[in-house]
């Protein structure tokens, strides 16, 4: 791993500066996982470092930058028909700067089709070189043609990189990027390489910064959180990081994500148990419920092995909640082996799920996998999952009826003078408020659960 900190662009700044008449304007969209959009605030910072405003609108825009998610290919077809629909955008601006980042263009293939179909399309960079956007952004100004960048596998950690976060009073902060575990189906491996993780000193610098700030909610976020440490030269791993943050004062909660089940410890249970800030929470993909399923998939798991770690938090954490990510469809699963995922779901009883059908990702072990079931089989598949789903989520949320409890005032509801208030489970609450409690802690009654919305007063 090789650490560097961000320094400004002089030279890029001057470009940007003089090309322009009035001070120009960037409309940033991240599509895909936290980390995607973390890494859309970092871009947006870095942008505003280099001297850009923001904007909402695409028409008011400058420069267009879309930071993409390849994990399933119904995310790519999105973001090709929404570059498609730029064409018009360039051809009444032709200053119009468009860019596309992000996990697709880490893939050879993408910039390729972006090359050959998209000709308005100027400039294309991979996941690791937001740090580098300002000297592309002036090479293109000053040299006028297109610059697609083939993907880059560049592993320095940039620490110090201005971020433009998008709330006052959520934040994400990652503590290690990659992935190394190339579950069969994931494309991210091949797309953000190799796992590193950030020295512990300077995740705790930003965390300090983030409480200092006011910073309530703080999500620290990697690929596979339960990995942090491997290859640094301290000795820490996710639950002595825990540790160390949580031992910082000041008026915060803790969410991770995402943990795998693999590396998931008891002792990081303990470390939930023993901290009131670390949510009662744990997002624990499982993506399915049967052995040879899993064992097509590399998880390096068994089902039982799963539940004896459910089991032991339910033990540890009284009230504690689960989600999950689960694949309907994966190639070759059986009527029997998805009903095995059912039966796991009910054990489970999770607060949340989030399910997905298979999709087949060139370049991945599954594709190559025999899949004899066919989409409509899959979809049903999915409704069945989905109605044994709805019904535990409703049992459990009518179980917080009654209750009061601490929340974090997120934003407006959608009915007029109703807020939305986030409890310690991931579960949102509405309930009638001033406007100047967003971003604050409320203490809110819970009165009646309708699916798993819940509707509450402050208490
Ligand atoms: N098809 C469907 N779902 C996928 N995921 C990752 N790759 C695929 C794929 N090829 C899901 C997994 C993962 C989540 C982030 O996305 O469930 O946990
Ligand atoms: Fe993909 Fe598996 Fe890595 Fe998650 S842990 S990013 S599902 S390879």
């Amino acid at each position: 791993m090789n650490r560097i900190d961000f320094s400004h662009d002089t030279q890029a700044a001057a470009v940007i500066a003089s090309y322009y008449d009035a001070p120009p304007l960037a409309y940033v969209h991240s599509y895909g996982c936290q980390q995607n959009v973390n890494d859309g605030e970092k871009i947006k910072g870095v942008l505003m470092d280099a001297g850009f405003g923001l904007c909402n609108k695409l028409e008011d825009a400058d420069l267009i930058l879309f930071n993409t998610c390849a994990v399933r290919e119904h995310a790519e077809d999105r973001v090709f028909g929404n570059v498609g629909a730029l064409k018009s955008l360039k051809e009444a601006n032709p200053k119009l700067i468009i860019g596309i980042c992000g996990c697709m263009t880490q893939q050879p293939t993408v910039v390729e089709k972006l090359r050959k179909s998209y000709p308005f399309v100027d400039l294309v960079f991979g996941v690791n070189g937001i740090d580098t956007l300002p000297a592309l952004l002036a090479q293109k100004l000053q040299g006028g043609k297109r610059l697609l960048q083939t993907p880059s596998e560049r592993y320095d950690v940039v620490e110090e990189m201005p971020v433009r976060r998008d709330s006052s009073f959520r934040a994400w902060l990652p503590i290690m990027y990659g992935c190394d575990n190339f579950c069969s189906y994931c494309i991210v491996p091949h797309v953000r390489g190799r796992e590193r993780s950030r020295k512990s000193a300077d995740i705790l610098a930003e965390f300090r910064r983030l409480v200092a700030g006011g910073y309530k909610e703080i999500t620290l976020l990697g690929q596979n959180v339960n990995s942090y440490g491997k290859g640094l030269e301290e000795n820490i791993d996710f639950a002595g990081l825990l540790e160390l943050l949580c031992a910082e004062p000041g008026d915060y909660h803790i969410r991770f994500m995402t943990s795998h089940p693999k590396d998931a410890t008891f002792r990081l249970i303990d470390t939930m148990a023993a901290h009131p800030q670390i949510c009662r929470h744990l997002h624990l993909p499982v993506q399915s419920g049967s052995n040879r399923v899993l064992a097509a998939m590399n998880r390096r798991y068994t089902a039982e092995k799963y539940l004896e770690l459910i089991d032991y938090a339910k033990e540890k954490i009284p009230g504690i909640t689960f989600s999950s990510d689960i694949i309907v469809g994966f190639p070759g699963e059986t009527e029997e082996e998805f009903e095995e995922t059912l039966e796991l779901i009910k054990k489970v009883e999770y607060m949340q799920l989030f399910t997905f059908i298979y999709s087949k990702r060139t370049g991945t072990p599954a594709a190559e996998m025999p899949d004899p079931y066919t989409h409509k089989d899959k979809t049903a598949r999915m409704a069945r999952l989905l109605a044994v789903q709805d019904e535990i989520a409703a049992r459990l949320a009518r179980q917080l009826v009654g209750k009061s409890y601490r929340v974090l005032v997120e934003g407006h509801a959608r009915q007029e003078g109703a807020l939305t208030g986030r409890l310690d489970n991931n579960l949102i609450v509405e309930f009638a408020g001033d406007s100047a409690l967003i971003g604050q802690y409320a203490q809110v009654y819970v009165e009646d659960a309708r699916a798993t919305v819940l509707k509450g007063r402050l208490d």
